[in-house]
């Protein structure tokens, strides 16, 4: 099953996308996470990404777009995947049609306020990128990983400001892939508010509708 995972930032994409990755045995290609790793290697790619991802912007499509013709063409994602990040506005998503088809694009559609509770709330792992949430999803030992034991933080642009900012890019150039994708009828829209448990409930119901589970 190919998978793209849709919605406005602190919409739950990560924390979901790990659990079907998990249930469903595919490769979770999470563009955020690429990101962050080559930020922490400090690498060319790294520290031009990091310029944008600091203020809540997109990093430009040329970047991405290679990130993820890389990562596709990998053995792991012949057969499926679920992409978490990516596309990110209809220039990218023009591109991932020349690379591969999809059979579903997840959107799960959450309130603001409900978003920015979460992100108040939001911690991961330095190392795995593991995602926490000190109310919802709190490790079991604090301030350390329960799959790999690394350090447990605040995300740099989960900063009040930057979240704005990235509020703001969303709704320029991600909401308009609801109706691109709407169009093309692969769009399965989820109702993302509730508990974890609820919304992946959710998701598998909506999969299930379509034949896909
Ligand atoms: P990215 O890492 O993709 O950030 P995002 O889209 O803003 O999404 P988030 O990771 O913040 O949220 P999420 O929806 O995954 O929610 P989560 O599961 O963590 O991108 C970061 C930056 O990288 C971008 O700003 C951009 O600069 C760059 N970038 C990435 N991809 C790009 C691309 N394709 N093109 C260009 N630039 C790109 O959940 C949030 C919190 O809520 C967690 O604490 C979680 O535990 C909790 N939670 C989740 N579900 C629930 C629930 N049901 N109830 C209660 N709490 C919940």
């Amino acid at each position: 099953m190919k998978l793209v995972i849709l919605g406005p930032p602190g919409a739950g994409k990560g924390t979901q996308a790990a659990k079907l990755s998990e249930e469903l045995s595919l490769p979770r290609i999470v563009t955020g996470d690429m990101l962050r790793l080559e930020v922490a290697g400090a690498t060319a790619l790294g520290k031009r990404a990091e310029e944008y991802m600091g203020k809540g912007l997109l990093v430009p499509d040329q970047l991405i777009v290679e990130m993820i013709r890389k990562r596709l063409s990998q053995e792991d994602a012949r057969d499926g995947f679920i992409l978490d990040g990516f596309p990110r506005n209809v220039e990218q998503a023009d591109a991932f049609e020349g690379m591969s088809d999809v059979d579903a694009v997840v959107y799960l559609n959450v309130s603001e306020e409900e978003v920015v509770e979460r992100f108040s709330g939001r911690r991961a792992c330095s190392q795995c990128q593991a995602i926490y949430h000190v109310r919802a999803r709190p490790p079991q030992v604090g301030g350390r990983c329960d799959r790999c034991g690394g350090e447990i933080r605040q995300r740099v642009d989960d900063r009040e400001d930057v979240v704005r900012q990235r509020f703001q890019t969303y709704r320029q150039k991600t909401e308009p892939l609801v109706e691109y994708y709407q169009r093309r009828s692969l769009l399965v829209e989820v109702n993302g508010s509730g508990t974890i448990a609820e919304v992946h409930g959710n998701i598998k119901a909506a999969l299930a509708s379509r034949g896909l589970l």
